[in-house]
C-alpha cells in the first residue's frame, strides 16, 4: 500500500486520548481529566429534541442552518455583545466548534502560510492550521504572567507569511482570560499587518470575573474575525455536536463552500436543541456556571494548600497547576499519581511545550470527587 497522508503522519495522537486510553483500562479512578460538564443537558432543551423528533423533523435544513437558529444566534450576539451579523450570510451553524475551526482554517489558509498559537492551547489549534496545509507559529506563555500571552512576542512572530492569530479565551487548559488591553493591542497587531483573527468563545459564558470581552467587538476586529462559539459548554452539551461561526459574508460563504460538500448541515435534532437552549437555558446554565465557580475555589485552594502551585484562573472549568518542583515531568506525574492514588489528570505538555511542568484538572465534576482526588492528590505530593 501506498503511504497515507504525510501531513496526517505527521501530527502525533491527541496527548489526551493517550492517557484516557490507559484510564479507561482501569476501575474506580476518579477523573479530573475529561473537558465536559458533568451536569446533563437541560431538561427543556433535551424535551424540545424529542417532540420535534415525534413531529417527524429528521430531514435536511439548509447548509447554513435554519433560519430559526441563525435568527436566534445573531439576537444573542446583538443583545450580548452589541455585534450585528445578519443571519442570512454572516452566521453558519457547524457541528460544533470543532468543525467551525477546520473550516477557518481551510477558509482562509494556502500552502505554507503560518498561523500564530498562543500557547498552552486547546489540543485541535496546531493540527487545524496543519491538516489545511498552513504552518503554526507557536507563541508560548507562562504562569509568571498568569498565562496571558505578551502581544510584543506575537509582533516578534509576524512575517510575511503569516495569514493568521488564532486564540481561544478564555483558555483550555489554563482558565487564563487575558486583560482587554492585551486583546486590544492583538487587533492592532492584526490589523497593522493585515491578518485574520480566529477566536475560539466556547468559553465565553463560563467568565467569573466581570463580563467577557468578545474580541470582534474590539476597535478594528470585526471585519477582520471569524468568531467561534457552541453549545457544548454553557449549555452541557457537548454530545449534540452543535456550534457556529459568524463572520464577513466573504468568510461565512467560504467556510459554507467547504461545509456544504462536506457536512451538508449539522444535525437538525442538534439545532432544533440549541434554538431552545438560546431560548430557554440561561437559567440552567447560570446555575451551572455558579457551581463551577463554587468548586473553582476550593479547587484552587485544595491544590495549592496540597503542595501545587497553581493561580485562580479567570474561566472556563480548568486549573494548570505547576508540578515543577516535585521533579517529575508531567507524564511521570500523571502516570505515577494514576495508577498510586487513581486520580486521572492531563500531563500539561498535551497542550505545548510550555505546558510542560504543569497538570490540566477539571472541575467540572462534583464537590465531592474534587475534595477526594485532592485529598488523593495530597497524600502522593507528600510522598514524593
Ligand atoms: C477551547 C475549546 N475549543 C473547542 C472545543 C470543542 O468544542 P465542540 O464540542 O463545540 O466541538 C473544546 C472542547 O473541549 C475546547 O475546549
Amino acid at each position: 500500500m501506498k503511504a497515507i497522508s504525510h501531513v496526517v503522519q505527521s501530527i502525533p495522537p491527541s496527548g489526551i486520548r493517550r492517557f484516557f486510553d490507559i484510564v479507561s483500562t482501569m476501575h474506580d479512578v476518579l477523573s479530573l481529566g475529561v473537558g465536559e460538564p458533568d451536569f446533563d443537558t437541560p431538561w427543556c432543551v433535551r424535551e424540545a429534541c424529542i417532540y420535534s423528533l415525534e413531529r417527524g423533523h429528521t430531514h435536511y435544513t439548509s447548509n447554513y442552518g435554519t433560519i430559526e437558529l441563525r435568527r436566534a444566534i445573531s439576537q444573542y450576539l446583538a443583545l450580548s455583545e452589541g455585534l450585528e451579523y445578519h443571519p442570512e450570510n454572516q452566521i453558519l451553524v457547524t457541528v460544533g466548534v470543532s468543525e467551525g475551526m477546520d473550516l477557518a482554517m481551510r477558509a482562509i489558509i494556502n500552502p505554507g502560510d503560518e498561523v500564530i498559537v498562543p500557547e498552552p492551547c486547546f489540543v485541535s489549534y496546531k493540527p487545524c492550521v496543519m491538516f489545511a496545509g498552513g504552518n503554526p507559529v507557536v507563541v508560548p506563555s507562562y504562569a509568571e504572567d498568569g498565562f496571558a500571552v505578551k502581544p510584543q512576542e506575537i509582533r516578534a512572530a509576524v512575517t510575511s507569511k503569516t495569514k493568521a492569530i488564532l486564540i481561544g479565551y478564555p483558555s483550555n487548559p489554563t482558565g487564563a482570560v487575558p486583560a482587554r488591553e492585551t486583546l486590544e493591542e492583538i487587533v492592532r497587531i492584526a490589523c497593522e499587518h493585515d491578518l485574520y483573527i480566529v477566536s475560539d468563545e466556547i468559553y465565553a459564558r463560563l467568565t467569573y470575573n466581570g463580563k467577557h470581552t468578545c474580541v470582534p467587538t474590539l476597535p478594528g476586529a470585526y471585519e477582520r474575525t471569524i468568531l467561534l462559539n457552541g453549545f457544548s459548554k454553557a449549555y452541557a452539551m457537548t454530545g449534540w455536536r452543535i456550534g457556529y461561526a459568524a463572520s464577513s459574508p466573504e468568510i461565512i460563504e467560504a467556510m459554507m463552500k467547504i461545509h456544504q460538500y462536506t457536512m451538508m448541515c449539522a444535525s437538525t435534532m442538534a439545532q432544533v436543541a440549541a434554538l431552545e437552549a438560546l431560548r430557554n437555558g440561561d437559567r440552567e446554565s447560570d446555575e451551572m456556571i455558579e457551581q463551577y465557580n463554587h468548586r473553582r475555589r476550593v479547587i484552587v485552594k485544595g491544590l495549592n494548600d496540597a503542595g501545587l502551585p497553581c493561580l485562580m484562573p479567570g474561566g472556563a472549568f480548568y486549573v494548570f497547576p505547576s508540578i515543577k518542583h516535585t521533579g517529575l515531568s508531567s507524564d511521570e506525574f500523571c502516570e505515577r499519581l494514576l495508577f498510586e492514588e487513581k486520580v486521572a489528570v492531563v500531563p500539561g505538555n498535551a497542550f505545548g511545550e510550555c505546558g510542560e511542568g504543569h497538570i490540566r484538572c477539571s472541575y467540572a465534576t462534583s464537590l465531592d470527587k474534587i475534595n477526594l482526588a485532592i485529598e488523593r492528590i495530597a497524600r502522593f505530593v507528600s510522598r514524593l
